[in-house]
């Protein structure tokens, strides 16, 4: 497993992390804790160093088994979590206060959770799980995170970006308030490369880069037969002609592995991530052994060729499909 700052924060954190979202279940149906925990621990074998988490993944349980995990090794595993938003708006929202979604007591209250659930006394990154950065214009939330890092309880602090919107933290990058920036860049989702990035090597800030799949999509495993269980978030993510759509553009991603760059989409997908500099980590969802086994055995120090990231521009697609 390759190792890379993550920015200026003096952690080296492993290039492939461990995205933790999925093993909360909830709405990710079908997770299953067993096969969750051996997923977590192989990645620890195979040189995982970096896992993202939230409070809101299965209302704390993501963070229960990350929890677990941290009791079972002795390796140092640094754990991010996130503070909701109080008004449980994602993404946020335009008009509504920061008052509205990080007061101060609702910041403290929540690190006190995800410490319990953890079984820890300190996180290593604590991430605001939505933003705006209008929010820098308003006071509260920005004591309360300082405070949190001073005792020790966070000890940087971080933010992760609405969905397909990485212009709206550049303010924040330039703050100095947060260590880290956790945005969507994979294939489909380009748009970091527009000015995040280079903002966020200008200062040094670190870059968790997450949903390289596409939810899923982008491992060319979604057909447009492809069915999930119901309360999945994914019925609603892949509705509609949704998985054609997808499928559509798998199909014509896949001329791309004649080349030789890699050999699968999952490969080809986390190569895309690590081939740009401002990453700190990529932080694929993987709740299966096999899926961990193949994708920190892309860490192999090999980057993409310059042709094969000029090809893979043509590849990007606008959209949302979490509205
Ligand atoms: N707003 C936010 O802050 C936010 C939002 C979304 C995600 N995140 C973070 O980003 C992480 C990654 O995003 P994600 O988990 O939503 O989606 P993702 O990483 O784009 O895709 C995860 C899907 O890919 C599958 N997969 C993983 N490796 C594979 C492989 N080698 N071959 C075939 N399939 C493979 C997983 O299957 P299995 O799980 O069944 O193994 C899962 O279905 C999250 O876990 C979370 O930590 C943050």
């Amino acid at each position: 497993m390759q190792m890379r700052p993550l920015g200026r924060t003096g952690l080296r954190v492993s290039e492939v992390g461990y995205g933790a979202w999925g093993i909360g279940g909830a709405l990710w149906v079908g997770a299953r804790d067993d096969e969750s925990l051996r997923a977590l621990h192989r990645a620890v074998d195979l040189g995982v160093n970096f896992i993202d988490t939230a409070l809101g993944y299965g209302m704390g349980h993501s963070e229960g088994l990350v929890g677990r995990l941290l009791r079972e090794r002795r390796e140092a595993i640094y754990v991010a979590t996130k503070v909701p938003p109080k008004d449980l708006g994602w993404p946020a929202r335009r008009g509504v206060p920061v008052s509205k979604c990080y007061p101060a007591d609702h910041i403290v209250e929540c690190c006190e959770k995800s410490l319990r659930n953890l079984g820890t006394d300190h996180v290593d990154v604590l991430q605001l799980h939505t933003w705006q950065d209008r929010f820098l214009d308003e006071d509260g939330w920005r004591d309360a995170l300082l405070s949190l890092k001073k005792s020790g309880k966070a000890r940087l602090l971080g933010v992760s970006i609405n969905d397909h919107d990485p212009g709206s933290a550049l303010r924040a990058v330039k703050s100095g308030v947060f260590d880290t920036f956790q945005v969507i860049y994979n294939i489909f989702d380009q748009s970091p490369e527009d000015e995040l990035f280079a903002a966020c090597l200008a200062d040094g800030r670190g870059v968790i880069a997450r949903v390289p799949f596409d939810e899923g999509a982008l491992t060319g495993t979604i057909t447009p037969e492809t069915e999930f269980p119901d309360g999945d978030f994914r019925n609603h993510y892949f509705g509609g002609d949704r998985k054609r759509q997808v499928w559509d553009r798998v199909l014509r991603l896949k001329k791309l592995l004649a080349e030789g760059e890699a050999k699968t989409l999952p490969e080809l997908a986390l190569r895309f991530c690590l081939a740009h500099d401002a990453v700190s980590t990529v932080i694929p969802g993987m709740r299966k052994v096999a899926n961990v086994e193949a994708n920190t055995s892309v860490s192999d120090g090999r980057r993409l060729t310059p042709s094969a990231r000029t090809a893979l521009r043509t590849h990007a697609w606008h959209r949302d499909f979490y509205s």
